[in-house]
């Protein structure tokens, strides 16, 4: 008689144990957690709502009238005034290592349209996908095109051209025009003049070659 109860027992206890496992009813919870704080976040997820804000919203903008750390203060130029592209200028020169990092983002962002060799006829044109025709810089019309009307078309874009200034920040913008003036120096536009003399010495891998040798002087 005894055995046949811990059968039943024994039987109604794996029918229990094989319903807990209901894999139709999916759960969402751990459970008990060692750490409930690292489980569940205290800080506010960056796309949740807030209840601090006025506008319910946990991302911020930046603070007007400030700028990020290592970012330029805004360029202030006003979309549509085309006369004011023409005189906008920088004061800014860029070092040979600048201008090459210009024509590596040149190649990302623009080449695809305007080509590699700045003729306008990048593989999304020469192929026939894109109808509108891209600026040839190498070309009169543009040889000697004023920096701050490039950089407008950079920044609001210009016709068919998207803008990019999503994709390339204020420096970035400049050191791609850096490249393109450079480009077109060589190929009959104005003598370059955005360039440093000569590359800056790197200070860094001087002072830390200098700290080397001092050290293995001590040695000796
Ligand atoms: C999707 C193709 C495309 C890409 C990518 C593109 N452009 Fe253009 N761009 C054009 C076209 C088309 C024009 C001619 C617009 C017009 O005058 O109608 C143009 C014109 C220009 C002009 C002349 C603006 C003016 O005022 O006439 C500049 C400068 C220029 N592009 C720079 C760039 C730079 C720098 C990049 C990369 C950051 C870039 N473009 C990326 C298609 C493109």
């Amino acid at each position: 008689m005894n055995k046949i109860k811990s059968i039943v027992i024994a039987g109604i206890a794996v029918t229990f144990g094989l319903a807990s496992c209901d894999s139709g009813n999916l759960r969402r919870t751990p459970g008990h957690v060692y750490a409930p704080d690292m489980t569940y976040s205290r800080a506010y997820e960056s796309y949740t709502s807030n209840p601090n804000f006025e506008d319910g919203l946990t991302s911020r903008n930046p603070i007007a009238g400030t700028v990020a750390r290592g970012h330029q203060l805004p360029d202030h130029m006003v979309e549509g005034d085309t006369m004011g592209y023409k005189s906008y200028t920088i004061n800014e020169r860029f070092t040979a290592d600048d201008v090459k990092e210009g024509g590596r983002l040149f190649n990302i962002y623009c080449g695809i349209c305007h080509g590699t060799a700045l003729d306008g006829n990048g593989p999304l044109y020469s192929s026939g996908k894109f109808a509108a025709m891209p600026a040839n810089f190498k070309d009169g019309k543009y040889l000697h095109m004023p920096v701050g009307q490039m950089y407008a078309g950079i920044k609001f874009g210009k016709n068919m051209m998207g803008s990019y200034a999503s994709q390339l920040d204020i420096k970035q913008r400049w050191m791609v025009i850096a490249y393109i003036k450079k480009v077109q120096s060589e190929n009959g536009g104005d003598a370059f003049a955005y360039g440093v003399a000569e590359t800056k010495a790197d200070t860094t891998k001087a002072a830390a070659a200098d700290g080397d040798k001092k050290l293995a002087d001590n040695k000796k």
